[in-house]
């Protein structure tokens, strides 16, 4: 199965965001909108994992020993760049605890034996992928606004995406506590 870790948002962040957001579905035809239930801070993509390694994956992540992240989430942006945009997002900051966090789970995995993305973790909610844009819809992302919101991240989740021509289903397969709250 294909499995990334992730953690997820509290509701009222995902409203916000959709408040934010939902205006531009309409005008923007050349974008592929995720929907609020797809929403999540990527940690580590996966890829393809043996059914019966997953156990043991959960085992190792289970050890992973990192505190709670106080993050941001706030300011929108693209990949790769706004002369070639194909991913618009929603970003989260940086701090240290996130990083540490970005770096345990990745030492359990590449025990495991998964590679990782070679390109620096740049932590963020996909909202659109983009087919099309023109020059005015371009102008209406760049100059879109949302307050930053402080959000605590207390725990990371294993999850399992399914593929499909309606797009993607992301179901949750584990959970691991972060901070003091693990040991009681
Ligand atoms: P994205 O939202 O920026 O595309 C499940 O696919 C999650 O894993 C998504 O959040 C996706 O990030 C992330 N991901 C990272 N690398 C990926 C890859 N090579 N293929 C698919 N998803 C990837």
């Amino acid at each position: 199965m294909r499995l990334f870790v992730a953690c997820d948002l509290p509701d009222h962040v995902k409203q916000l965001i959709a408040r934010t957001v939902l205006p531009l579905h309409e005008r923007m035809q050349g974008f592929s909108w995720t929907t609020r239930d797809q929403w999540h801070i990527t940690l580590a993509f996966l890829g393809e994992v043996e059914d019966e390694k997953v156990d043991t994956l959960c085992a190792r992540l289970e050890e992973v020993r990192s505190p709670f992240c106080d993050v941001e989430v706030g300011g929108f942006g693209v990949f790769p760049s706004w002369e070639a945009p194909r991913v618009f997002w929603v970003g989260v900051s940086l701090p240290k605890h996130l990083v540490a966090l970005s770096e345990s789970v990745w030492a359990v995995l590449e025990r495991e034996g998964f590679v990782r993305d070679p390109k620096p973790f740049h932590p963020h909610i996909t909202l659109a992928r983009i087919k099309r844009i023109s020059p005015s819809e371009k102008k209406s992302l760049q100059s879109l606004q949302m307050v930053s919101q402080a959000i605590r991240i207390g725990e990371f989740h294993l999850y399992k995406s399914e593929l499909s021509p309606k797009g993607a289903r992301y179901t949750k397969i584990a959970s691991f506590v972060l901070g003091d709250e693990k040991n009681g």
